[in-house]
């Protein structure tokens, strides 16, 4: 029997609100991907994740969901969603779409009526409304503080003009926490799950799936130093993360997505370690994937390298599940600038032009960007690239003040650059308005006027550029089947990373010194002209020599 195909896939996220314009609202929409997509199933992948269409007032943009079986109107109507999987199956590839049931959007019916209802009633116990503490309810029920900024409860006024009780979000206010020991949350979900399976999608990237339930009695968190944002379970449980029962509800959607022929996906965004509580995640009748955020915030660093990777070959084998791999997407730095400022990067930091980081060489960058990738996509199990990592984009750092739109500049009072860098619209041709990205040339956040190098047609007419290398690897990664290979590791010297998988062996240079290559033929090289040595920055697979 053949792997399922989401065992080695490597699936391309699209932010649709920044991929492709067809009307000139400046915002992306799905005609626009619909119209595009030849050019992302021509680069070898396997399938395509979108990130949230459904209506809504996009405070987050889009995972603030109002109604979750509709399509927003700037993203465009249910015929274009069905176009939109028709063209997706006609290119060979698989569809998965973002499913946000930690919260809904405040617009969201069920939280008005919450709103319009007393204290005590079955409307407000779909979310996690409380008294407050103090005298006279004035402070909040507990310490807990949002992922954006400032404190996760917020206080209503009730009906009668007076100042209420409190709801808890662990986003923005505009998110309210829905509260899943409700059973009418549970079966609502099953029934969007439905929906959208019954439209052909081939499987769900679950937002916040280790959110949903809450310690009983909702305990004060005791704060920790989290550098990295992942909730670190060995050390301390915080009590709104990854309670046990939230397995239960994955197996409950994992029955239900499972009635449906065709392997259908669940990939969990958790932001967990260690990597073994992470790969709880993806037991066997849980979801299929989880997110490797411990992979993805790994300095650039050999020997953490091989570290994380050889831990997670071991958590995600323990439970039979296949490894993950990601090094971009809508919420972090990218990869192309990351890699080469100092961090440690939380999720919503960003850079912005007063960043005391932001100083950096955007050349050191995308090398060691394209040699990251040449070393993720050699990885065993599946991976996730984001939409403009194949153009090697790197994250835009001066976006003025006035520009950014992501929650977490405005509740952190502008500390936090959050998130927009990394969700400029891509370009597609150096020449036309806006980079190709929208017919009018308007776009919802700016786009740099240098990007033209970076635009797609460009890079399709030059055989060394980052869009090259992604179809080279990707095409010698199927050709050679290293999704379902088995890793080995090879001695080397400190600054390198060295390892088989299957027939190719993968050798990246971490340091700061060329070092010298062992025998082989090059299949594909992260920069171009490597002969004898391979320089810093770089990465190669290689084939055995011919006898
Ligand atoms: C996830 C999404 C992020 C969003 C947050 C709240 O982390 O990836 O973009 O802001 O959930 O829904």
């Amino acid at each position: 029997m053949s792997a399922p195909w989401w065992r080695d896939a490597v699936i391309y996220q699209i932010y649709p609100s920044s991929f492709a314009d067809s009307t000139g609202s400046g915002i992306g929409d799905l005609p626009g991907i619909t119209a595009r997509l030849d050019a992302i199933a021509e680069l070898g992948v396997d399938g395509i994740w979108l990130s949230p269409f459904y209506p809504s007032p996009r405070d987050d943009h889009g995972y603030d969901v109002a109604d979750y079986c509709d399509i927003d109107p700037v993203f465009g109507t249910l015929a274009d969603f069905s176009a939109l999987v028709d063209r997706t199956h006609d290119l060979g590839l698989r569809l998965v779409i973002d499913i946000v049931p930690n919260h809904t959007s405040s617009s969201h019916r069920w939280f008005q009526d919450a709103l319009a209802s007393p204290p005590g009633s079955p409307a407000r116990a779909r979310y996690f409304f409380r008294d407050g503490r103090g005298e006279h309810g004035e402070l909040p029920p507990n310490n807990w503080r949002s992922a954006f900024g400032g404190g996760a409860w917020t206080r209503v006024i009730e009906a009668d003009g007076s100042a209420g009780q409190w709801y808890l979000h662990m986003f923005a206010p505009s998110q309210p926490d829905l509260d899943w020991r409700n059973g009418e949350v549970a079966d609502e979900f099953d029934r969007v799950f439905r929906f959208w399976l019954d439209r052909g999608v081939d499987g769900f990237r679950i937002d916040v799936a280790h959110g949903m339930i809450k310690a009983e009695g909702l305990p004060d968190e005791v704060f920790r130093d989290d550098t990295m944002g992942l909730s670190e379970l060995d050390a301390y449980h915080p009590p709104q993360w990854a309670q046990p029962e939230v397995h239960d509800i994955v197996r409950r959607w994992r029955r239900t997505v499972d009635e449906y022929p065709g392997d259908r996906l669940l990939c969990a965004e958790a932001w967990l370690k260690p990597i073994a509580a992470l790969a709880q995640w993806a037991r066997p009748d849980e979801m299929q994937h989880a997110f490797n955020f411990p992979y993805l915030t790994t300095p650039w660093s050999a020997s953490a390298l091989r570290d994380v990777v050889t831990e997670t070959l071991a958590a995600f084998d323990a439970v039979g599940a296949a490894s993950t791999w990601v090094l971009s997407n809508h919420d972090l730095v990218r990869h192309a600038t990351r890699l080469a400022v100092p961090g440690p990067f939380v999720m919503g930091d960003g850079i912005g032009p007063r960043s005391p980081n932001r100083g950096h060489d955007p050349a050191e960058g995308l090398r060691r960007a394209r040699a990251a990738t040449a070393i993720m996509l050699a990885l065993p199990g599946s991976a996730y690239v984001y939409q403009g990592e194949e153009l090697g984009l790197p994250e835009v750092i001066d976006l003025p003040d006035d520009a950014r739109q992501d929650p977490t500049f405005f509740r952190s009072g502008g500390a936090s650059y959050g998130r927009d860098g990394c969700r400029v619209p891509i370009p597609w041709e150096a020449d036309a308005p806006g980079y190709g990205f929208s017919p009018t040339g308007a776009s919802w956040l700016p786009q740099p006027a240098d990007w033209a190098p970076h635009a797609r047609d460009v890079q399709r007419a030059e055989p060394d550029s980052t869009l090259h290398l992604y179809r080279r690897l990707l095409a010698e990664r199927r050709r050679r089947s290293l999704g379902t290979a088995e890793l080995r590791w090879l001695d080397s010297g400190a600054d390198v990373l060295a390892f088989t998988v299957g027939a190719v062996t993968v050798i990246a240079n971490l340091g700061s010194s060329p070092v010298p290559l062992p025998n082989g033929r090059v299949l594909v090289s992260s920069s171009p002209g490597v002969d004898a040595e391979l320089p810093p920055s770089t990465a190669v697979w290689l084939a055995p020599q011919p006898a």
